[in-house]
């Protein structure tokens, strides 16, 4: 027992590593001009490796922009835009593209018109629909990064961004990207420069990480280990035996998903960058709390020894600290990704009809240990 409980947590240590290490993170940390640049937020985007990385300025409504994406060649060009009317659309943007030139490295402003995009006019240096107040450039290799600091058009901070990248540039016009699947699509984003939410036109990628997340984590740490609780505390006073082996498998199961849940947040921090430190900071201590629980079955002394007392009131106690500390941190998460409220409600739901059957269960238990006090001759 004890080994195949070792074995298994390694392994889930090792699923947790390699999560991690796989997430791709975004940097709010640029440099420009020889000298770095930080921003408050950053994201990675779906596509070409690209991140975006901004601070809004609620004062004066500027807000500051690094994009880094990665052209198909040294000789193209990367570009990343705004369009200020119409989400998830080429046509209309008014974008900054990056590309080296015969005087050095270049970031220029151009218009994305209709007779850009069906080739009838070269893409010429133009001025844009969005005010610029200043950008600056840098590129590494393919790896190209723009700086701007835009005035946003009005008190809306939610912004339909674009960006690609292309192989040529001709001229200071940068030529038509390529039209493959992955050069069209998921090329989009409505973002939310002020709450760092972003809507990927149905197809961001965090949506369903974070729904996942979510999902995953309610049902383990909110529903299956309390459950799991529940049949401890209870259910021990009506069988000998089967209630261990009820309690032991939830545990299990509801720690697996639960880590498997908890590496899904830490990895959505990394492609977010979202600092919510209060649920972060719960999630760990939840974290620790549980691997230290299913070392303490590892650890438990046998039933007769004079300290199984003791591990007793350390296992029950850390066990409460942690149903109580996942309730308050699935609100917590509730709360920011802000799901339609029959997600809310559903688990509110499921926790009256837990705490029901608790305080049921709980009447039972003491009318029991009463009358079994009263039978074995205590008043
Ligand atoms: C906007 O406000 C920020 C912070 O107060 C300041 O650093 C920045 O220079 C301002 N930008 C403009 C264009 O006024
Ligand atoms: C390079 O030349 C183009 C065209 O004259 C000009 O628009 C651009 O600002 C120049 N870039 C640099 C880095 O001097
Ligand atoms: C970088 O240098 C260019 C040209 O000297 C300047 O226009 C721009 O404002 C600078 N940008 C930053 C972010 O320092
Ligand atoms: C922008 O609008 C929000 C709410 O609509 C308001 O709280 C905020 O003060 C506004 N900011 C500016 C700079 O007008």
């Amino acid at each position: 027992m004890a080994r195949s409980v070792f074995v298994f947590c390694g392994l889930l240590t090792f699923i947790t590593l390699f999560y991690l290490c796989r997430a791709q993170q975004c940097s709010t940390s640029f440099t420009f001009n020889g000298s770095s640049v930080n921003f408050a937020k950053c994201a990675s985007l779906p596509t070409q490796k690209a991140m975006l990385a901004w601070t809004f300025y609620e004062n004066n409504l500027t807000l500051t922009v690094g994009f880094t994406g990665e052209a198909p060649s040294t000789s193209g060009w990367v570009g990343w835009g705004i369009n200020p009317l119409v989400a998830g659309q080429m046509v209309g943007s008014s974008v900054l593209i990056a590309f080296t030139a015969e005087n050095g490295s270049n970031v220029l402003p151009y218009k994305l018109t209709d007779s850009v995009q069906a080739l009838a006019e070269p893409l010429r240096c133009s001025p844009v629909d969005i005010v610029i107040e200043s950008t600056a450039v840098e590129i590494q290799g393919a790896s190209m990064s723009i700086f701007a600091a835009l005035k946003l058009p009005s008190n809306k901070t939610v912004i339909n961004h674009i960006w690609n990248g292309g192989p040529n540039v001709k001229s200071y016009q940068p030529q038509e990207h390529g039209l493959s699947a992955n050069d069209l699509n998921d090329h989009t984003q409505i973002i939310d420069v002020y709450t760092a939410q972003s809507f990927g036109g149905g197809s961001s990628p965090h949506h369903s990480l974070k729904r996942t997340h979510g999902i995953l984590n309610t049902l383990a740490w909110g529903i299956i280990l309390p459950l799991g609780a529940i049949v401890g505390r209870y259910m021990r006073q009506f069988t000998d035996s089967i209630w261990f082996y009820i309690h032991v498998p939830l545990q299990i199961l509801g720690y697996t998903l639960g880590v498997i849940g908890w590496a899904l947040g830490m990895r959505l921090r990394a492609v977010t960058s979202a600092s919510h430190k209060v649920h972060q900071n719960i999630g760990i201590a939840l974290f620790v709390l549980a691997t230290i629980q299913v070392l303490a079955l590892v650890l438990r002394p046998s039933k007769d020894h004079k300290i199984r007392r003791y591990w007793n009131y350390y296992h029950h106690s850390i066990g409460y600290a942690i149903v109580l500390l996942s309730i308050i941190n699935i609100f917590e998460g509730l709360h920011i990704l802000n799901p339609e409220t029959k997600w809310k409600s559903g688990y509110i739901a499921i926790l009256v009809l837990m705490a029901v059957v608790s305080v049921v269960l709980e009447v039972v238990t003491w009318v029991r240990y009463i009358r079994k006090r009263r039978e074995d001759g205590f008043p």
